[in-house]
């Protein structure tokens, strides 16, 4: 369903950033005194998180890859899930979904690094089809991601008729082709709204969608995919942190089943809970979601006590700042997007962000 002046820019798809880069020369990776002392401020930003004992690794490569970001022309995404000396050491934008892919949009540098997993290097990638899209780790997916292929939404959409289909941005670029429109779970709500109708199918992520219907009086139509991160969260386990300091204030990620939102005083997107710890600032939080993104916050929150019960997302932890380095010098893994998809993907992607309030 691609409007008129949507589809006049699909061509433009089609056109890869077919350039061939030189690889650089290895940075010296040595921990010298004069780096350690050129380095110390970041570290005593970082140090509440990062162990004194793994500083002298990290910091050589965090030094590297600054500097050849700047002979690259890039610019590092870092999603809010990253480790924090990732995240604080050499991304330029981080933040949930929808804000890489806005972010993604008003990107002056000709090369984006994403470090974040495949389907946001893909979006990326949909948003500059001009540009040199580069991930670390190439197998770094998502269970959202596998779990529905294009050929299944084309079925729903045969057993559905005329109903909208919201694809959440964690799906393939095929997925996203067939949809109507995208969804993060920051304006989930207000996409499943906007099309005035009394049902819609959201999909992939079943517990998203749920959460979304216990929100509305529109009819959410679910697929049974699964984060699996979150679904290993119980409402056991977070009665279990109430009983023990009743307190605690505990905030969830809308993947969570419904059954762990309802036993949460907050849910939001992963930036939604960043922000509102920074504006609440509870004594003790725990946040129901990828254990990594705690200690991104805290570097910012000294007062905030978190509790960090670690489920480990195992495809966001492909991207090291070692596989960032050689994604630069090497540039690669070049991420692209089959052009026969491209344009219909992007339309979904751009409706989505252009969608007022
Ligand atoms: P956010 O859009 O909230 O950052 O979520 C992305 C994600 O993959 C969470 O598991
Ligand atoms: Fe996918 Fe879950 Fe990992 Fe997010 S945390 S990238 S939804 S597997």
């Amino acid at each position: 369903m691609a409007l008129a002046g949507e589809l006049q820019r699909d061509t433009a798809l089609s056109k890869p950033a077919a350039r061939t880069f030189k690889p650089l020369d290895m940075p010296e990776l040595e921990y010298t005194p004069g780096l350690a002392k050129e380095m110390a401020p970041l570290y005593e930003k970082v140090k509440h998180v990062v162990p004194s004992i793994e500083w002298p690794f990290f910091a050589p490569y965090i030094h590297a890859i600054n500097r050849l970001k700047k002979e690259r022309d890039a610019v590092i995404l870092a999603h809010n899930y990253q480790t924090p000396e990732i995240f604080h050491g050499v991304a330029d934008i981080a933040g949930d979904s929808l804000q890489l892919a806005k972010e993604a949009t008003k990107v002056d540098a000709s090369v984006i690094v994403q470090c974040g997993v495949h389907f946001m290097a893909e979006t990326s990638k949909l948003l500059n089809p001009q540009k040199t899209v580069l991930i670390p780790d190439v197998r770094a997916g998502c269970s959202l991601a596998d779990s529905i292929t294009g050929a299944d939404v084309r079925l729903l959409r045969q057993k559905y008729p005329g109903v909208p289909i919201i694809t959440y941005v964690n799906t393939s670029a095929e997925v996203k082709a067939e949809s109507d429109i995208c969804c993060t779970s920051s304006n989930a709500l207000k996409i499943v709204e906007s099309f005035g109708v009394d049902r819609v199918l959201c999909i992939p992520d079943e517990y998203l969608a749920q959460n979304i219907a216990n929100q509305t009086k529109v009819k959410v139509i679910a697929w049974k995919g699964h984060c699996e991160v979150h679904e290993r969260f119980t409402p056991e386990e977070l009665r279990q942190y109430r009983k023990d300091d009743p307190n605690i204030v505990i905030i969830a990620h809308p993947e969570c089943p419904p059954a762990v939102v309802a036993e949460a005083d907050f849910s939001g997107s992963t930036s939604g809970m960043i922000d509102w710890v920074k504006k609440n600032k509870p004594a003790r939080v725990v946040m129901v979601t990828e254990c990594s993104m705690s200690d991104n916050v805290a570097v910012e929150n000294p007062d905030v006590e978190f509790v960090r019960p670690c489920n480990l997302c195992p495809h966001m932890k492909r991207i090291s700042l070692k596989n960032i380095l050689d994604s630069l010098v090497y540039m690669r893994e070049e991420v692209m997007v089959d052009p026969a998809i491209a344009g219909r993907a992007r339309l979904a992607v751009e409706r989505m962000i252009n969608l007022k309030n």
